[in-house]
């Protein structure tokens, strides 16, 4: 057993309650949404569990969301003090990348996170997993606006001009980075600081090592391809099931035990993922270069894509890390005793899961939906499709317009810069700004594209939108 004052030691280190809260064994958050509900496909409770059950505890109150605006610098304070309630909560929607659930008018939490019935929000799947495309709420397409670290750093602040004591996600904040750029996460490292202190029953562990962090912002893939995949994640180290999803809860506040009850409810989750569909292209399609451009695929990218199509299963080919080229870190982050741990835990079903133990590069992933899921690449580093098929031109700093999309080049709207403005000093600005030639944000690789003509380019491009 823990003794309490390691407990409370660790509490922080592992995101937990804040320190005027009870510690670890704080009592687990009140849950009155119903398991199943009559006449439900699994699919539906699955979505309706996302939405609506806090897995987690809340990470703030309403309240103080609705007072952030009072810590945004000038001039956003002052826009967001002469405007209507309304207004102001839209710009602080903007302001995180959160969006509006479908019939809320305006009010209660945003999609990615649940209310806790206690006038808290907690975050859930979709304040990752669910983003907008030109401006419209696109389920399961990866939130390419959240801003999980200026929202982090706002309530901070708020909470400390109010004497309100931080709570585990400012705690995280203060030990490591939430995601350095809009649209991107340190998801990675979350998962392993909270497995850190479980043993292989996810039961508490005392741990006074500190895992190896390996600081990385990724680029959260889109849902619609999970149903045509066996293996999850970049490079495939886990095999498809609920039970590696349940990741997510293992904040200190949610037991082994209760964890493991929820197994049935995430494998209704991970049927709503498995239902969902690529939203079609929204502009104009050239079918007849499409066709021409299908050729080309079938030539210079089947071979490791596999052939594309609605349920389509991929053929998931790892690429070692010398041939693909783009960004090592993410494939080095995550230490042998960090898998194998997994992989012999009740996650990994004690060794019976198919894992990629020694993974060698990334896999080739499958592309549904592609034209909908900008940016690309794991961190989410190339803008557009079209710069992903010209690597000399893939801007090195770049800033994105909120809601744009440009229907040339496939992809965000962006500004591109050889350097970070000078005039960019503060974090909350410089989250705005992918810069390339950050560590783990590498822009550089998968050259194969260089084997094709521009004509050949042009086409490609054509047949992606209709994926
Ligand atoms: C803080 C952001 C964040 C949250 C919250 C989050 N995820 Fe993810 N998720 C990611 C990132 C980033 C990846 C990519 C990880 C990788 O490939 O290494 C990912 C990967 C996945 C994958 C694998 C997809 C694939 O195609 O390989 C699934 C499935 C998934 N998440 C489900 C969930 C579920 C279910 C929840 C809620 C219980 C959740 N995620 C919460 C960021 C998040
Ligand atoms: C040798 C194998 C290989 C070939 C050939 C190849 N790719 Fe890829 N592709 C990959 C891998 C691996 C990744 C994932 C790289 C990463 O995320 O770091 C990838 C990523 C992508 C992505 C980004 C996916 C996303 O969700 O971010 C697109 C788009 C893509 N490839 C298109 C193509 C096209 C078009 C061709 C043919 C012109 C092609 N690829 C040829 C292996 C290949």
């Amino acid at each position: 057993m823990m003794s309490r004052l390691r407990l409370l030691l660790l509490c922080p280190l592992l995101m937990s309650g804040g320190l005027r809260d009870r510690p670890c064994a704080a009592a687990e958050p009140a849950r009155a949404t119903p398991t199943t509900v009559e006449g439900e496909t699994p699919a539906e409770r699955g979505f309706r569990l996302v939405t609506t059950k806090p897995y987690v505890p809340a990470d703030f109150p309403e309240a103080l969301f609705n007072e952030l605006w009072t810590v945004w610098p000038e001039p956003l304070k002052q826009q967001a003090a002469d405007v209507p309630a309304a207004e102001r909560r839209r710009l602080a929607f903007e302001r995180y990348g959160l969006m509006e659930r479908p019939g809320s008018e305006g009010s209660g939490p945003p999609l990615g996170y649940t209310s806790d019935g206690k006038g808290g929000w907690a975050m859930n799947c979709l304040a990752c997993h669910t983003g907008s495309v030109e401006g419209r709420v696109v389920l399961g397409a990866g939130n390419s606006l959240f801003n999980l670290e200026t929202l982090t750093d706002d309530i901070r602040l708020a909470k400390q001009a109010r004497g309100l004591a931080p709570r585990h996600m400012e705690f995280g904040r203060s030990r490591m980075p939430l995601g350095t750029t809009r649209g991107t996460t340190n998801a990675v490292m979350f998962g392993v600081a909270l497995w850190g202190l479980r043993d292989l029953e996810l039961n508490p562990r005392l741990n006074l090592r500190l895992p190896a962090f390996v600081h990385h912002d990724m680029d959260a893939p889109s849902f619609w391809n999970v149903s045509r995949k066996r293996l999850l994640y970049c490079e495939g180290s886990a095999e498809k099931g609920p039970r590696p999803l349940l990741q997510f809860t293992l904040v200190p506040q949610n037991s082994g035990e209760t964890i493991k009850s929820w197994e049935g409810e995430f494998a209704d989750i991970l049927a709503w993922i498995e239902s969902l569909q690529p939203p079609p292209y929204t502009g104009a399609i050239d079918s007849s270069l499409a066709t021409v451009g299908k050729q080309a695929f079938e030539t210079h990218c089947v071979r490791c894509h596999g052939p594309q199509g609605p349920g389509l299963k991929s053929p998931e080919k790892m690429i070692p890390i010398a041939e693909i080229g783009t960004d090592p870190v993410r494939l080095h982050s995550l230490s042998d005793d960090f898998r194998q741990s997994m992989h012999k835990s009740w996650f990994g079903e004690y060794g019976k899961h198919e894992y990629n133990l020694e993974p060698t590069g990334y896999v080739a992933p499958p592309l549904n939906g592609i034209w909908a899921s900008a940016p690309y690449f794991h961190n989410g580093s190339v803008p557009t499709l079209w710069h992903l098929l010209h690597p000399e031109q893939r801007p090195v700093v770049w800033r994105r317009s909120l809601h744009g999309y440009d229907h040339q080049k496939l992809g965000l709207e962006v500004e591109a810069f050889e350097e970070l403005p000078t005039a960019v000093q503060r974090a909350d600005e410089r989250r705005e700004y992918f810069d390339t030639r950050k560590k783990g944000k590498s822009a550089a690789g998968h050259l194969f594209v260089n084997d094709l003509t521009e004509e050949e380019k042009r086409a490609v491009l054509e047949y992606l939108k209709t994926l």
